[in-house]
């Protein structure tokens, strides 16, 4: 079955995931799926349209040639527009030669535009939106669920929390059956990357520096030292695991700014460790108490597992007791992959809908 997808911002996530599609073909068609890429646009970048598929050779060589400083480059019968707006998102999302939505635009924590209205005409339009966008599911992961309800298709978000480690699809697979009261984790891969470059004797501004060169930072990594980013997934997990609909204010949020560089590498020489920590907790009343805050977490603490750019969450649950998970939190290519595993999520629909259709 083919997929079309439109590329909504082709920053690092979505090139990854360009370049990942280009040697998961045989995974994919394991799954009946065929994917193809018909648009990319970008505010920086311009936009790159053809409904019978964009060349990966051409825009491939454009990727290499360095996407900042040169157009994209493109095949005959591909339409190329120096520049992307609003209005002229909105229409591509909802073209005829688009069946996935993949929204990788920065993450605005205030509003959740403009990705949020990427995601709701593309949902409108009837198409399926993949995104690793914080703002649009924090702020309005109900509307949008409803809106893809009412038009029959899917919304997945697995890249929103921990990048490709699976944590939204553990609650919604593995983990049914279990209830779980409460989960605590480091969600945030660049302030714990600078917290063990702290710890080894790194200044903050150079480790902050590191993280953004490495591709963890948000565009404004505030967001990730400030905790608003941690806070953004704190309200996406309460509201996936209870429809807590919970909002910013409802989560306390401080970030690792008010540490000293000598707190941190005091901890570490006493065997333990600060680290941002994200909880929620529901209580039997159905109360929700959630937050953000620096921890001094003790030797042998299950969330210590997460060092650098590692993330971890542990649940709680009635059957199980904790249960830990832990893997990459940020990265293009693991966050890419999170798209990925959407995308085969979708394209087992797909598949199956049309098997039903023809029976
Ligand atoms: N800036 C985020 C982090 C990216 O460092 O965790 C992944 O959400």
């Amino acid at each position: 079955m083919e997929l079309r997808l439109a590329l909504i911002g082709f920053g690092g996530v979505n090139q990854g995931l360009f370049e990942l599609l280009l040697t998961k073909q045989d995974d994919l068609r394991k799954y009946g799926i065929d994917a193809k890429i018909t648009a990319v646009t970008d505010l920086r970048l311009g936009t790159v349209i053809n409904p019978a598929g964009i060349d990966t050779g051409a825009l491939r060589a454009s990727i290499q040639a360095g996407l900042s400083s040169v157009p994209l480059e493109a095949d005959p019968g591909t339409t190329v527009t120096p520049d992307a707006d609003l209005d002229a998102t909105l229409k591509l999302v909802a073209s005829d030669f688009v069946d996935v939505v993949v929204e990788a635009t920065f993450t605005d924590p205030q509003t959740g535009e403009p990705a949020l209205s990427h995601c709701r005409t593309a949902l409108e339009s009837g198409k399926h939106v993949i995104t690793t966008n914080k703002g649009p599911i924090a702020l309005a992961q109900k509307e949008l669920v409803s809106i893809a309800n009412r038009h029959g298709v899917l919304l997945k978000y697995e890249g929103t929390v921990m990048s490709g480690t699976p944590v939204l699809r553990q609650i919604s697979t593995t983990l049914r059956g279990c209830e779980v009261t409460g989960f605590s984790g480091i969600l945030n891969g660049t302030s714990n990357f600078v917290l063990g470059e702290v710890a080894a004797g790194k200044t903050f501004d150079t480790a902050i520096k590191e993280a953004q060169v490495l591709g963890y930072a948000e565009a404004n990594p505030a967001a990730d030292i400030e905790g608003s980013d941690v806070q953004l997934k704190v309200m996406i997990m309460a509201n996936a695991l209870w429809g807590a609909g919970l909002c910013r204010d409802d989560v306390s949020c401080q970030g690792i700014t008010r540490l000293t560089e000598h707190e941190i590498r005091r901890a570490m020489t006493e065997g333990g460790a600060w680290r941002l920590v994200g909880s929620a907790r529901r209580s039997p009343d159905g109360t929700i108490v959630a937050s953000v805050e620096p921890k001094e977490l003790p030797a042998g603490h299950p969330l210590l597992a997460a060092t650098g750019v590692t993330n971890a969450i542990s649940f709680d649950t009635d059957v199980l007791g904790l249960v830990t998970v832990t893997g990459p939190g940020a990265g293009r290519v693991e966050t890419a992959f999170a798209i990925l595993s959407d995308l085969i999520e979708i394209g087992e629909k797909v598949v199956a809908d049309a098997t039903e259709a023809a029976a």
